[in-house]
């Protein structure tokens, strides 16, 4: 093996290095119409687009008696970063639930894979709380919560999930919340090979979602609307001679380099109010899922 300062092996770091660099050269899309993006794919006739600074560029979501609603984005990518502003059911929003989550097309359950940020209501004046999901091959099971460091409902935040070779990234307002790792070496399942497209929905979850069920939905409240808008995609895109994201060089700094570790430990610490890795009721007799233990 050459040895480190051997000039070929200087020359291929370099090489690497260019290529790994070359990878960050990817360019977000967003369409001046919203609708151009989504389309609302069920539910609520009572959804709308309306115009919010000069073009359409929000989507009201609906949810009353008869249905929630969703939408589903346009483009459907394998690795990439989607980034939505959210501004959700404000006042009492016991029993709803409005969600970003990632999806490839129709596949059966075995072979399904999601990425869920899930905002589940609450009443008047009590906070919000932000579930996240992975779910590969049809098990999920991988949930953390957290509480946010504002009022969800007074105006629009930035939700995003990056999802890269390397991690899947949960992110509000820029700040990384969780990392979900790809250790598939340990075993770790990982979404790997389905591009996945970007949905959200407004939904009523009121057997489960409000303080454990125990507070209802109060329809006197509905129509309920959550808001959505300024959506982009970041695709990944690989480096010149890398024939996708997923063989980029296992050496590649890149992936990590946009995750700073000691902060999401940090924020963490701050926010999170339930981790499925700290649950020794839930996994006492199983153990713990192996991404939940130390290599
Ligand atoms: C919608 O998807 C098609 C096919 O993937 C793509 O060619 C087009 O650019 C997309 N439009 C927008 C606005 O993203
Ligand atoms: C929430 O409550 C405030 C204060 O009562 C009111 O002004 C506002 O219109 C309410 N918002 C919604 C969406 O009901
Ligand atoms: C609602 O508020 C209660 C009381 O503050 C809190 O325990 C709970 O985590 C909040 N979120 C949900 C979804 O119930
Ligand atoms: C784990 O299970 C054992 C036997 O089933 C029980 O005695 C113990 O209390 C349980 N521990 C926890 C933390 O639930």
């Amino acid at each position: 093996m050459a040895s480190p300062s051997s000039p070929s092996c200087k020359h291929r770091m370099l090489l690497l290095a260019l290529l790994v660099l070359a990878a960050v050269a990817s360019s977000t899309i967003a369409a001046a119409y919203l609708y151009d993006d989504l389309k609302v794919t069920w539910g609520s006739g009572c959804s709308y687009f309306y115009m919010d600074g000069g073009d359409v560029d929000t989507l009201a979501l609906c949810l009353d008696r008869s249905s929630g609603s969703g939408f589903s984005s346009n483009g459907s990518y394998l690795y990439a970063r989607y980034d939505m502003d959210i501004k959700l059911v404000a006042n009492d929003s016991a029993g709803t639930v409005a969600t970003f989550y990632l999806m490839p097309d129709d596949v059966p359950w075995e072979y399904h894979d999601e990425v869920d940020m899930e905002f589940l209501g609450n009443a008047t004046g009590e906070p919000y709380t932000l579930h996240t999901n992975v779910y590969v091959n049809g098990a999920g099971g991988r949930e953390q919560q957290f509480q946010l460091w504002f009022d969800p409902t007074e105006d629009f935040h930035t939700y995003s999930i990056e999802w890269n070779p390397k991690y899947i990234i949960f992110l509000v307002d820029d700040t990384p919340i969780r990392a979900y790792k790809n250790d598939r070496a340990r075993g770790v399942p990982f979404p790997t090979w389905q591009s996945m497209r970007a949905e959200g929905s407004l939904w009523d979850a009121e057997e489960w979602a409000t303080q454990g069920g125990r507070v209802k939905t109060d329809w006197a409240q509905a129509p309920f609307y959550a808001y959505y808008r300024n959506f982009r995609v970041t695709p990944c895109v690989p480096s010149p001679g890398v024939a996708w994201c997923g063989d980029e060089p296992p050496e590649s700094a890149w992936f990590d380099q946009r995750l700073d570790a000691a902060k999401l430990v940090r924020v963490q610490a701050e926010n999170m109010i339930y981790d499925y890795c700290v649950d020794q009721k839930r996994f006492n007799d199983t153990g713990f899922p192996v991404e939940c233990t130390t290599a």
